[in-house]
C-alpha cells in the first residue's frame, strides 16, 4: 500500500469519525497522494477506533487519564512516521509544546466559517447568531483555540426550519468533501503557509460560486 511517495497522514479522533471514514476512503483510491499511517483516539471506546481496525489502518488508544498525555501521543504519532496529522473530531485542545513539535503539520476541521463560531457547538453558535450564512473550515492548528490560518472552507445556506440535526447534516455532506480534498493538496504541495494566511498554488479557483442565504425566490 506504501508507495513511498505519499504522505503519511496520522488522524486525532475522538468519536464518530465519519471525518476519518472519508479520508479512509479517499485513501482506498489508487491515485490519492496520502494514506493514513495510523488513527490515534483519546476514547478507548471511540467508533472512530473501529473504522480504522476496519480499514486495516493501525488504531491506537491513548489513556488521556495518566501522565505525560501528549508526549506519549506524540512518540506514538512519530512511531509511524507520519508528515501531517488530521484532527478529525478530535475533542481535546492540544497544548502549545504539542502545536510546536510538529510546525505546520497539524490541521483540524470545524464546523463553522471560521473565525465565527469556535470552539464547541459551532452549528448550534451559528443557529442561535441567527446568521444567514453557516459552514466548515479547515485550517492549520495554532497556539489558539481554532484560530490558525485558514486552507479551505465551504459554505451552506441556513434555512427558516433549520434544527441544529438538519444544519450538522448539510454541513457534514461538506465536511466530508473539504477535507480529503484540502490533504490532497497538501501532498501535492499545493498549500503554502504564509504568516496569518495560506496560499494556494496551482489550483483553479471558481470565482463564480457565490449564492444569496436563504436562496430566496422573489415572488
Ligand atoms: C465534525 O462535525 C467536526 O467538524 C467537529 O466534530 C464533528 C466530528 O464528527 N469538530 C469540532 O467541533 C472541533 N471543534 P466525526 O467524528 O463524525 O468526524
Amino acid at each position: 500500500m506504501n508507495s513511498g511517495k505519499k504522505l503519511r497522514v496520522a488522524i486525532l479522533a475522538s468519536g464518530r469519525g465519519s471525518n476519518l471514514q472519508a479520508l479512509l476512503d479517499a485513501a482506498v483510491e489508487p491515485d490519492y497522494p496520502a494514506e493514513i499511517g495510523g488513527v490515534f483516539c483519546d476514547k478507548s471506546d471511540a467508533q472512530a477506533l473501529e473504522r480504522a481496525k476496519k480499514a486495516g489502518v493501525p488504531a491506537v488508544w491513548v489513556d488521556p487519564a495518566g501522565e505525560n498525555y501528549e508526549d506519549r501521543l506524540a512518540a506514538e504519532i512519530e512511531a509511524v512516521g507520519c508528515g501531517l496529522i488530521c484532527c478529525a473530531g478530535y475533542m481535546k485542545i492540544l497544548s502549545p509544546a504539542f502545536v510546536a513539535r510538529f510546525p505546520d503539520k497539524i490541521i483540524n476541521i470545524h464546523p463553522s466559517l471560521l473565525p465565527s463560531f469556535p470552539g464547541f457547538h459551532g452549528q448550534r453558535q451559528a443557529l442561535r447568531a441567527g446568521v444567514r450564512v453557516a459552514g466548515c473550515t479547515v485550517h492549520f492548528i495554532d497556539e489558539g483555540v481554532d484560530t490558525g490560518p485558514i486552507i479551505l472552507q465551504a459554505a451552506v445556506p441556513i434555512l427558516p426550519e433549520d434544527t441544529e440535526e438538519t444544519l450538522s447534516a448539510r454541513i457534514l455532506w461538506f465536511e466530508h468533501r473539504i477535507y480529503p480534498l484540502t490533504v490532497r493538496l497538501i501532498a501535492e504541495g499545493l498549500v503554502h503557509r504564509e504568516g496569518t494566511r495560506v496560499r494556494l498554488s496551482g489550483v483553479d479557483i471558481n470565482h463564480e460560486g457565490g449564492f444569496i442565504s436563504p436562496p430566496v425566490k422573489i415572488l
